[in-house]
């Protein structure tokens, strides 16, 4: 399985800023990893243009339903036409600020499928949460949103809410500890087998090869360092 790095871009960056950072991007050789960038909606086919190194492309969200009378929604079928791979479901920022349920979550990843993409189905607990000892039982239960969809394709991320643009990593045992509990999960429910388990949280050039070297992290969801090409390529080659 090839590891899988992403740039989870959030709502950053306009075409200027999309242009110099590929200016900068284009002097790196190509590496060993599967790299996916998420950026928002209108920069889908921009972005694209610059793709030119194998790299892939990824929504930040898609709708549960595939067209209609839904304003502000984005259909992953569009998502496919804008040369998208992947898509992301169920970020921590969709759930926490846009208080999107669990309950819709499985309908979202089953449309994003038929409609030919990748999810990238985010989990992750609150820190009074994981304070209360109940990191697992959370997980789980969001996990519970794939029941039916054993024999698809997708790829997990665990980011732990409270890690998310505050600086604050999980240890590379915490982060691993969930990552295990994860694929037990998917193992014992017969999912395939090929589903990868991305960390995301804080991800540094710096704290990058330590995680990306713990049992079962398979990748990396990088938020506000992805944002720079040479911080974001050296977290990519850090291993
Ligand atoms: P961060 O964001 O790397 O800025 O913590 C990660 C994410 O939200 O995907």
């Amino acid at each position: 399985m090839k590891r899988l790095v992403c740039a989870n871009w959030k709502m950053y960056k306009v075409k200027s800023d999309v242009k110099s950072f590929f200016e900068r991007w284009e002097r790196y050789e190509m590496i060993d990893k599967e790299i996916v960038f998420f950026p928002q909606f209108p920069l889908l086919e921009f972005v694209k243009s610059f793709l030119t190194k194998g790299e892939k492309l990824g929504g930040q969200n898609c709708s549960d339903k595939k067209e209609g009378a839904f304003t502000g929604e984005v259909s992953p079928y569009l998502l496919k036409d804008c040369g998208c791979d992947y898509v992301l479901i169920g970020h921590s920022e969709r759930r926490h600020i846009f208080l999107e349920k669990n309950e819709i979550m499985g309908g979202k990843i089953l449309n994003a499928i038929n409609a030919g993409l990748k999810p990238l189905y985010c989990v992750g607990e609150k820190l009074e949460e994981r304070e209360a000892g109940k990191t697992i039982e959370v997980i789980f239960n969001q996990l519970d949103a794939l029941k039916g969809l054993e024999n698809v394709e997708f790829d997990i991320a665990y980011e732990p809410v409270w890690a998310i643009g505050t600086g604050k990593v999980a240890k590379k045992e915490d982060a691993s500890f969930v990552h295990t509990k994860i694929k037990e999960f998917l193992s014992k429910n017969d999912f395939k087998k090929e589903i990868r388990v991305l960390y995301g949280g804080s991800v540094k050039k710096e704290n990058a090869r330590e995680l990306l070297s713990a049992d079962n992290i398979d990748g990396l969801l990088v938020g506000g360092a992805s944002l720079d090409p040479e911080e974001f390529y050296r977290i990519a080659t850090s291993i």
